[in-house]
């Protein structure tokens, strides 16, 4: 039987360092009142010595094998969603594979910014529609704190460093797995959301690029706009391809980017707070990190049980935006 993918462990990486608002108060002209009214986010956590983008990786790789009941050499592929390697050559995604030792699994990075967690889980699908046997896992993991400016308030407060990591594999059963996976993009909205520097066209010790573009840049409210229109679109995208209405849903689990955002998203599904996840006013932003921590706490807290109805939404730079409905 050809079934989609299901995930069978989950787990979650946070660097112990909180970086609270109130200690960004004394960093830039901002507020915790400010901060907190227009995002929800209170704190997040950032990288301190020794830690890095693989390191997360590998500690949130790790607990969901040790959940799923799954050895390191049973992986066939590992798949890490991230814009913010440790190198970029080579992938986040081989370190993850020496360090567990994954000897089987084939490894690559995905870039598809605060989406890449959805699309990465898409590729998954894929491979385990063909083989149900096979394993995968598929990280999403960041360290957003050594890409953002200290200096640019419309940006420092927003993002956190942090990886979640799922174990995906044929469900065997139809009525649970990945019922769908919608992914989009729009390309010619690149500009919005930017870290141009140290790439092949601007190189490091380049000079003709300003140095704020070695770090990320956002047009907030444009981009604001955008997700709120492409989130609640691919939402209800996923639930009509599958004949299926918001009140079916038992939990959203939507990227954490910004509180009115998800509220919006909320609001239109005609949702109650409870079946919406939220964390973020823990972690902040952490792009390609959010869903899969987000799905991770939600589990532990008891809201991921079998049989429920999970809706994961995302957007982010590119512009990519992503749904995926999943049957526990
Ligand atoms: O994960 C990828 C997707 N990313 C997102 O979805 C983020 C989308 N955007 C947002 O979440 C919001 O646009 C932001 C939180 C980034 C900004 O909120 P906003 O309500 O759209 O604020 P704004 O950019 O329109 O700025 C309003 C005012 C400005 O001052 P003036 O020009 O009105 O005097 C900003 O300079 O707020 C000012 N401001 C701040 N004030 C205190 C911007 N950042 C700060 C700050 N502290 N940190």
């Amino acid at each position: 039987m050809k079934t989609g993918a299901l995930i069978i462990g989950l787990g979650a990486a946070l660097p112990s360092r909180r970086l609270t608002n109130q200690e960004l108060e004394k960093l830039v002209d901002t507020s915790d009142e400010w901060i907190t009214q227009r995002t929800g986010i209170k704190e997040r956590r950032i990288v301190g010595p020794g830690e890095s983008n693989s390191k997360l990786a590998v500690k949130a790789a790790r607990q969901a094998l040790e959940r799923a009941g799954i050895s390191p050499e049973e992986l066939d592929l590992i798949i890490v969603g991230t814009l913010t390697p440790d190198y970029l050559m080579p992938s986040v995604a081989v370190l993850v594979q020496k360090e567990l030792g994954a000897h089987r699994a084939g490894a690559f990075d995905l870039s598809a910014t605060c989406s890449g967690f959805i699309y990465g889980l898409a590729v998954a699908d894929q491979f385990v529609r063909v083989d149900p046997e096979r394993k995968i896992l598929v990280i999403g993991s960041e360290v957003l704190s050594k890409k953002v400016n200290w200096q640019d308030r419309t940006t420092c407060v927003l993002f956190g460093d942090g990886a979640g990591a799922a174990v995906v594999t044929g469900s065997y059963n139809e009525n649970r797995g990945l019922l769908s996976a919608h992914l989009h993009a729009d390309g010619s909205l690149w500009h919005l959301l930017t870290l141009k520097g140290c790439g092949s066209l601007y190189p490091p010790c380049g000079d003709e690029l300003p140095l704020e573009e070695y770090y990320i840049r956002m047009q907030g409210r444009e981009v604001f706009k955008n997700a709120v229109r492409a989130m609640e679109t691919v939402a209800l995208e996923a639930l009509s391809a599958n004949d299926l209405s918001p009140e079916d849903i038992d939990l959203v689990v939507p990227h954490q980017a910004n509180i009115r955002i998800i509220e919006y998203l909320r609001e239109r599904l005609g949702l109650p707070r409870e079946k919406v996840f939220v964390n973020l006013h823990k972690y902040g932003n952490t792009s390609a990190a959010s869903i899969p921590i987000a799905l991770a706490e939600a589990q532990e807290e008891g809201r991921l049980n079998p049989g429920d109805l999970v809706l994961m939404v995302a957007f982010g730079g590119g512009f990519t935006w992503a749904s995926a409905l999943m049957r526990w």
